[in-house]
């Protein structure tokens, strides 16, 4: 199972002391299916990288630029350079990002320049509340595939994040059928990949998701800045 915190734009260096209680509690989780990945802001991939040299707990960063060399593009990173400062995942087509303008194509392009540059990478899809009234859901997550991953077959470097982009800070969740079947579809287009759920996972909902038996983990925003609550997601999960 993976647990996938994604801090979005938040935290400073001091947000890096909640990784203690974390680490302590990962000491004694006797699962070695357990993979633990943060995701912190660029900013901090180099600091946290060095604090949990021992930990088992991994690194990744949330976004990349598609050149995998060096360039005049300024305010951009790529990911040789996130590999440098010690992460080992990276986010792409989170959602957020799709809104702002990112297109499957461009998408397409990150995913094969981390690749390169021997990142894996957490592939983001999801439909938007109108493309789910219109049960589009299906249609659209085929597409963000076809066109994403297109030419790319490395499933073993590549986890897929279902997120549902109504679900996404809202505190809803698609309900478990619907959640069922979906992972099934998705599957079915990429067998091998580890498909993950993403969008509002918290304490008070994981007993439901877990229940659902071919989700092999979550991406967790919000709950995962609490230490307690990332702690409790996954005590939870395997309780
Ligand atoms: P959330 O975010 O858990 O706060 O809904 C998930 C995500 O955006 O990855």
């Amino acid at each position: 199972m993976y647990f996938i915190a994604n801090w979005k734009m938040f935290g400073g260096l001091n947000s890096l002391n909640s990784l203690h209680k974390v680490n302590k509690f990962l000491k004694f989780l006797k699962k070695k299916s357990a993979k633990i990945i943060y995701c912190p802001p660029s900013t901090l991939i180099r600091p946290m990288s060095k604090k949990l040299k021992k930990s088992k707990i991994e690194v990744g960063a949330q976004n990349c630029h598609e050149h995998e060399s060096y360039g005049a593009f300024t305010g951009s990173i790529n990911s040789i350079m996130l590999k440098n400062v010690g992460a080992k995942y990276v986010i792409i087509g989170h959602s957020e990002n799709r809104q702002a303008g990112e297109t499957d194509k461009l998408i397409n392009l990150k995913v094969k320049s981390a690749l390169k540059s021997g990142l894996k990478v957490i592939f983001c899809i999801g439909e938007t509340l109108k493309q789910k009234r219109k049960k589009r859901t299906k249609q659209v997550l085929n597409k963000q595939i076809k066109l994403g991953l297109n030419k790319i077959n490395n499933h073993k470097k590549i986890l897929i994040a279902y997120e549902p982009v109504w679900s996404i800070g809202t505190g809803l969740i698609p309900k478990r059928n619907e959640l069922l079947q979906t992972i099934t579809s998705i599957k079915s287009i990429k067998r091998n990949f580890k498909v993950l759920y993403g969008g509002s996972v918290n304490p008070k909902n994981i007993n439901e998701l877990k229940s659902i038996n071919n989700i092999d983990g979550f991406l967790i925003g919000g709950a995962s800045q609490d230490p307690n609550k990332f702690i409790d997601i996954i005590k939870k999960t395997y309780n």
